[in-house]
């Protein structure tokens, strides 16, 4: 069963919308990157924590599509709850059902590429993002970085050493792959990059960096993300003829 359709997290991403709503580094990158009538995709959007707090800052050329079809149900519901005009689609970002050049700016929150297995997997977004997005416009995504913390470094060195002599536990793929608690019955996995790893697969599928920040540095967070959400960067990449 896909993770993202288990009751516990489905239930979790629900309650996100309003309880949390957009982290405080979201609104500034926004505001500072993004016009009010931009075009927007916001991929895996889970329930619309940010397709639907982005909306309500005046963001309303906005769409949400996700690969879970209970998180788009559940998105469907609200929307419609909420007397909301925004368009949610099950969908896979690595094959996007959209004409080319559609948008003027791609999201994906929430570390929600490094939730895709495999490199190459997470390449085949990069593409189509690329495909769908106007020339010149705007990918902004962001990513737990491995070599950030400091309370992490021996257990990454650790792991270096295990895939190196092929020891490593052999449902992972890569090297930064990690399953996490997400509560206590579910676990979800997440690839942990780093830098060189992100910048590498941005250069490959014709992007160019434009910023990258630390969240923590970006701004302070609300009080109601505060505990909820560990540090990660975000990268914002430019689509390159
Ligand atoms: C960490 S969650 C973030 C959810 C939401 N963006 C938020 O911030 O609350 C990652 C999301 O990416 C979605 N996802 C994973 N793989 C996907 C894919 N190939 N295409 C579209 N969505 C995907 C998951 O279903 C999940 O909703």
């Amino acid at each position: 069963m896909f993770e993202y359709e288990k009751k516990d997290i489905v239930d979790r991403y629900v309650q996100d919308v309003n309880k949390i709503g957009l982290w405080s580094s979201e609104k500034e990158i926004f505001t500072k990157f993004i016009h009010k009538d931009d075009s927007i995709l916001d991929l895996g959007c889970g329930a619309g924590r940010t397709t639907f707090n982005l909306y309500n800052m005046g963001y309303t050329n906005i769409e949400g599509i996700d690969l879970s079809v209970d998180l788009i149900n559940e998105a469907k519901k609200l929307a419609d709850a909420m007397d909301c005009n925004i368009s949610f689609s099950h969908m896979d970002a690595r094959e996007l059902k959209y004409d080319e050049q559609k948008f003027d700016c791609v999201f994906f929150s929430y570390n929600g590429l490094f939730t895709i297995p495999k490199y190459e997997e997470r390449s085949k977004v990069l593409k189509e993002v690329w495909r769908v997005l106007k020339d010149d416009r705007l990918f902004i995504f962001t990513s737990y970085d491995r070599n950030g913390n400091s309370k992490y470094s021996d257990f990454w060195l650790k792991e270096k050493e295990l895939w190196e002599n092929n020891q490593h536990q052999k449902f992972l793929y890569e090297y930064g792959d990690r399953y996490v608690k997400f509560n206590e019955n579910e676990l979800v996995f997440i690839h942990v990059a780093d830098d060189l790893e992100v910048e590498k697969m941005i250069k490959e599928q014709n992007f160019k960096l434009e910023y990258k920040q630390k969240k923590s540095e970006i701004c302070a967070p609300s009080p109601q993300e505060t505990g909820v959400y560990g540090d990660c960067i975000f990268y914002i990449v430019r689509k390159m003829g």
